[in-house]
């Protein structure tokens, strides 16, 4: 065990009905990552000697999407009893009955509990000495949550659900951010005498406080000043909203490591992602999952970018690309698509309306303008003329075409693969490659056209194509 003595109860067990969804609540992303994904990235810099995660609705969702990523934290089953109360029971019953520490309760839809805050908040419960310390806020608009409702010395007296309250007390704008620190020994005597007495007939988590001070036990609560730590998400509006506070979170600690984002509001950078000192962010720009940007890259306007990597200094405009890799130097866009196994080389270009897939276009190599570049390995310096194609699919398989250093291919050549270009040799334009070009070569292919009827019908019986064909035939 290590020093902490801490446990950290994460709840997720509820189906989340305010979302309307065929997804569990918790599962639905903000940030590139689903929001207790967001809890337990949080709960992992704290230090704790066991995470769990109480799970029911959907379980086996739920366990699947994050098990990978979080190796540590272990999964525990809610019963048929509803409610809060009932989901820190069951979590407190699954740790080690030797366990005597602090208990952190947090729940898998509160995405911006960050953890400096929660440190401070178990710094506060251990310096109070209480039994359990509640987090609070005072808000604007406490419609939704719990209400503290505190005593005639100014002590926390007990909690009230919005569906249980008195208008006087639905009148209180001090609420429960349903994140709290407690004594595991007060949970284990408290929670067996919790009922489902109540509005919801769940068992709520929230009569621990008022039964702890019907025994003269004390209630501490920890007053928040940034509210939206608090920020909890019960529905798609609420979703929106805590993923743009989260977003403009993580777009100022870019800010503030030295990169330029022109309009915080339409760029969107997800947790995981990178970026260095003098990148330029244009608007209009989504930087997702474990995108890295290096050292003076300009990237955007109108711009997604999934799981790539850019080198420094860098051009990206208008582009849409997954994993791909853009070299130092390089010019991507407009209006380029890159599709997985794109890996342009340094100072290399890849032009307007280019689409690329499995690709790998060599240092200062270009493809300007028009071209789709699928299953191909490209030299260096070589130039695409305007719309060179590769024919890397001959309706059946995939085949990879090769085109060496210092190739220049003319206006519209098409590569039908497999094929290989020599190095330094060049196509005419309007040619069709179906042979290898020894290096040096300049290969041409104009000739007559030639139709060869029934083709279709004869080597694609059955298909599409060849039902179309047999349709025309018979109307004539
Ligand atoms: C809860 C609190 C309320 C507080 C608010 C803060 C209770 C009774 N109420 O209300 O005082 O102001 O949070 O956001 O605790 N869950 C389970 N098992 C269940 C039910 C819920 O694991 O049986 C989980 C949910 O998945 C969710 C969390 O507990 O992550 C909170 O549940 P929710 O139904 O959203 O509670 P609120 O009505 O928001
Ligand atoms: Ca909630």
């Amino acid at each position: 065990m290590t020093g902490n003595n801490l446990a950290i109860i994460i709840l997720a067990a509820g189906q989340g009905t305010r979302m309307r969804s065929r997804l569990p609540k918790v599962l639905h992303q903000i940030g590139g990552r689903p929001l207790v994904g967001h809890v337990l990235t949080t709960a992992g810099r704290l230090d704790a000697d066991h995470v769990e995660v109480v799970v029911r609705h959907e379980r086996d969702q739920v366990v699947a999407a994050l098990a990978e990523d979080y190796p540590g934290a272990v999964f525990v089953d809610q019963d048929e009893v509803p409610g809060t109360g009932r989901a820190v029971q069951v979590a407190v019953d699954a740790l080690p009955a030797d366990f005597d520490g602090d208990v952190l309760v947090l729940s898998g839809d509160c995405p911006l509990a960050d953890a400096d805050t929660l440190r401070s908040f178990l710094d506060a419960h251990r310096a109070a000495e209480a039994e359990v310390t509640l987090m609070t806020a005072v808000v604007d608009d406490p419609t939704g949550y719990g209400r503290v409702i505190r005593d005639a010395d100014g002590g926390v007296d007990r909690v009230v659900e919005q569906k249980d309250a008195t208008a006087d007390e639905a009148a209180v704008s001090e609420i429960n951010a349903g994140m709290y620190v407690f004594r595991i020994a007060t949970l284990r005597k408290y929670l067996p005498a919790v009922g489902v007495d109540n509005a919801q007939g769940e068992m709520y988590l929230t009569d621990v406080p008022g039964l702890l001070r019907r025994d003269g036990s004390r209630v501490a609560a920890s007053v928040v000043s940034d509210v939206t730590v608090t920020y909890g998400v019960n529905d798609r509006a609420q979703l929106a909203e805590v993923g743009r506070l989260l977003n403009r979170r993580i777009v100022r600690r870019w800010q503030l490591e030295g990169v330029t984002v022109i309009d915080p509001a339409t760029t969107w950078i997800d947790d995981d992602a990178t970026l260095s000192p003098d990148v330029t962010i244009l608007p209009n720009t989504h930087i997702l999952r474990a995108t890295t940007i290096a050292e003076g890259a300009i990237i955007g306007p109108d711009t997604t970018l999934v799981d790539c990597e850019v080198g420094a200094d860098a051009i990206v405009r208008r582009t849409d690309a997954t994993l791909a890799v853009i070299g130092a130097e390089a010019t991507v866009g407009p209006f380029s698509f890159l599709r997985p196994g794109t890996v342009l080389g340094a100072r290399g270009k890849i032009g307007a309306y280019v689409e690329t897939k499995n690709a790998e276009i060599g240092e200062g190599s270009k493809v300007p303008h028009l071209s789709y570049v699928g299953d191909a390995t490209i030299g260096r310096g070589v130039n695409l003329g305007a719309s060179t194609i590769t024919a890397n699919y001959d309706d059946v398989n995939k085949h990879r075409t090769v085109v060496e250093d210092e190739v220049h291919t003319g206006s519209h050549t098409t590569l039908v693969a497999p094929v290989r270009l020599g190095a330094g040799a060049k196509t005419g334009a309007g040619a069709v490659v179906r042979k290898d070009v020894p290096a040096g070569s300049l290969a041409m292919s104009v000739a007559p056209q030639r139709n060869i009827e029934g083709w279709v019908e004869k080597n694609r019986a059955g298909t599409g194509a060849a039902d179309a064909a047999a349709r025309t035939r018979v109307a004539e």
